[in-house]
């Protein structure tokens, strides 16, 4: 088996799918190569992500990788979350084929992507840990 229990785990019954209506942050990106689309949505209460729902129209690496990320950042500082590596996505999920890894830069930039809609609605300057390298 070239996937882990956990990936498997989590792309049969992934975790906080659906969205959020009145959001405070939402983030949309794509992967340029395969075409595949994942959309975050965050609640954020006094710096902390208090919720967090996510759509993605992908493979199964993608769909695996975004909802262990909202496990990872629910709950967390917008600090924490912006800590979050695609690294240690792929980590918690016990680890992805090498070719896979890339599905997994979806889900950082996807959290970092609601992040800075949350500061750009806010009026605020968006932090640069917000942009992936
Ligand atoms: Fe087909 Fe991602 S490229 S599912
Ligand atoms: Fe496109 Fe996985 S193949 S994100």
């Amino acid at each position: 088996m070239i996937y882990s229990d956990k990936v498997m785990d989590h792309f049969n019954h992934p975790r906080n799918v659906g969205i959020i209506e009145d959001a405070d942050g939402v983030g949309t990106v794509g992967n340029p190569v395969c075409g595949d689309i994942m959309k975050m949505y965050l609640k954020i209460d006094h710096g902390v992500i208090t919720d967090v729902r996510f759509k993605t129209f992908g493979c199964g690496s993608a769909i695996a990788t975004s909802s262990m990320a909202t496990e990872i950042i629910k709950g967390k500082t917008i600090e924490e979350a912006l800590t979050m590596t695609n690294a240690a996505v792929a980590e918690a999920l016990d680890g992805l084929p090498p070719h896979k890894m890339h599905c997994s830069v979806l889900a950082e930039e996807a959290v970092k992507a609601a992040l800075a809609d949350y500061y750009t609605k806010r009026g605020e300057p968006v932090p640069p840990e917000c942009s992936v390298e």
